[in-house]
């Protein structure tokens, strides 16, 4: 499978292995990952960026991709839409039916209130069923959420908003618990106790995983929870504009039937934007390892309507996506790959780096490596890729570990003739994560009256670059606020008066700062014509 050229780096990454087991390449000091960071990873690419001119966050950097959906026209005029025709009439309408959207519903239903689901995709399509290496909670007794949250605030560059993250790590332990008793089959040891393992930044084990299909095994069980719960999902359904009252404040949505483009109203006393990721946004031409609708729709939902966005300049680029072969370019290669031992090889055979250094610094030094010191080995199409060095798992923890631990990647590599127990794997960063979106409080609520958002809709709990294993966690916790406080502030809304005055209102707002654009949003789903030029990194 392999070509000559890359079997031959095989050689010397396989002539350096013995001389590699159990020596720890050292950690960059702070300054280094600074002027690292600074040169090579493409947060800090300023040509990719742009100045928003309108909205709650003008004069704010975001990315060209981004900046272009955020100042877009509506896809419908206010009068395509009989606002006096209701279609659906809840108490809570959750949007997105991932691991937020899903455990937010769950929770409302748990507060007696009349809650529904929509999802544009299925129920479950979502970037929650893609996670793979595990969702950390500080539930050992060696470690404490005062742990969790310094591990956190120093890999977000102590940029993270500090009420949301303390609530993050402390109820990150009844999240695992509130799982576990709803069946989600963790890893556990004969008697009982959870398996737990490092990520990059964290100072305790404390991931906790289902294999190397964590996400998928979650969402299982939150998914048959909405079932067993009654609570209805629409799908194959868009929500294209919210809608507000007339006091400003959130009150349902315009939904669109993504088969016969038909607009529905939903009319709500709270709204929860779980909207999910970006990756199909495919920043600055970067693969992903992003579900097919990650197309950053709830913030362009909100910040039509107002609600401020906080650090939507930042995105992750999870250091391990495939770069090799290319049926999977840009899927996701787990960090727990890296947890249980594998190195990150030059194509000389040289640890260039220490395998677990935050996720930002993983990738700029993975690229660096690549593109300054030329030591990548190509891969067919253009492209270059640094070596996994899978293998030394086996050496370091047995035969079978990777049968037992990573069986997804095990078999993903198999598909395609790569035995990556024998055989080290190519590797290249790729669009993860948005560590931006809209700014909430520790209740959940948007800037917007009745707006909440769950799950990776929401910035500023990860700072400018989230840990392994917090992304799963902040799903489960924020997704239960959410649903919560929704929940509970309906019970004290009247509905009022509905309307789609922000439309025109927004529309005016760009004619009056001179933006022309074709362009409408949300996005919905990404767009792959041939030569879009979008499914290969950036060199
Ligand atoms: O590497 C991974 O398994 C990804 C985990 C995450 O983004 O939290």
């Amino acid at each position: 499978m392999y070509t000559p050229e890359m079997l031959k780096s095989i050689k010397k990454v396989e002539a350096t292995r013995a001389s590699r087991i159990g020596v720890e390449p050292r950690r960059m000091t702070a300054d280094e990952k600074e002027t690292l960071l600074a040169e090579f990873h493409p947060d800090h690419i300023e040509s990719q960026f742009t100045t928003l001119t309108i909205g709650p966050n003008k004069g704010e950097k975001v990315p060209l991709e981004l900046a272009e959906m955020l100042q877009a026209n509506s896809r419908i005029k206010a009068s395509d839409v009989d606002l006096s025709k209701i279609d659906y009439d809840v108490d809570v309408l959750v949007i997105g039916g991932g691991g937020a959207g899903s455990a937010a519903a769950i929770m409302a239903n748990e507060q007696g209130a009349n809650v529904m689901i929509v999802t544009k995709l299925r129920h479950g399509d979502a970037n929650t069923m893609m996670a793979e290496g595990g969702i950390q909670a500080a539930d050992k007794p060696n470690d404490s959420p005062a742990h969790h949250y310094i591990d956190a605030m120093g890999g977000g560059h102590f940029k993270n908003i500090p009420e949301l993250l303390e609530r993050l790590v402390t109820l990150g332990p009844d999240a695992v618990k509130w799982l576990n008793d709803l069946g989600v089959l963790f890893d556990k040891d004969e008697d009982g106790t959870m398996v737990t393992t490092h990520g990059g930044g964290t100072s305790r084990k404390r991931m906790h995983a289902a294999k190397d299909y964590t996400g998928a095994e979650i969402m299982r069980v939150l998914r048959d929870e909405v079932i067993n719960r009654n609570i209805p999902v629409v799908d194959f359904t868009s929500a294209i504009e919210l809608i507000l009252d007339e006091k400003g404040r959130a009150a349902g949505a315009v939904l669109m039937n993504m088969e016969t483009r038909e607009l529905l109203v939903a009319r709500a006393k709270t709204v929860i934007i779980a909207t999910g990721g970006a990756g199909r946004m495919h920043y600055q031409g970067f693969p992903t390892s992003n579900h097919y609708g990650a197309t950053a729709d709830g913030l362009v939902l909100g910040y039509r309507v107002g609600a401020p966005l906080v650090y939507a300049y930042t995105l992750q680029y999870h250091p391990t996506g495939v770069a090799f072969p290319e049926q999977i370019f840009g899927a996701l290669v787990t960090e727990k790959v890296r947890s249980i031992g594998a190195m990150l090889v030059n194509a000389e055979g040289e640890a260039f780096m220490h395998p677990l250094e935050t996720r930002d610094v993983s990738a700029a030094s993975i690229i660096r490596e690549c593109k300054a010191r030329k030591k990548g080995v190509e891969v067919p199409g253009g492209g270059y890729g640094i070596w996994l060095d899978t293998p030394m798992i086996e050496m370091l923890h047995g035969e079978g570990t990777i049968e037992k631990r990573i069986p997804g990647m095990l078999r993903m590599y198999l598909k395609y003739n790569i035995d990556m127990r024998k055989q080290p794997i190519l590797i290249y960063p790729t669009l993860h994560y948005q560590n931006g979106g809209i700014k909430i409080s520790a209740d959940g609520m948007s800037g917007v009256e009745n707006l909440y958002v769950a799950g990776e809709a929401v910035g500023g709990i990860h700072g400018e670059n989230r840990l392994m294993g917090n992304s799963l966690l902040d799903i489960i916790v924020f997704g239960r606020i959410a649903g919560t406080s929704a929940a509970q502030k309906a019970k004290t809304v009247e509905n009022g008066t509905l309307t789609l005055d922000h439309i025109e209102r927004f529309a005016k707002e760009m004619q009056d700062a001179g933006i022309v654009t074709d362009k409408v949003s949300p996005k919905l789903l990404p767009v792959y014509t041939h030569g879009s030029g979008k499914e290969k990194p950036a060199f």
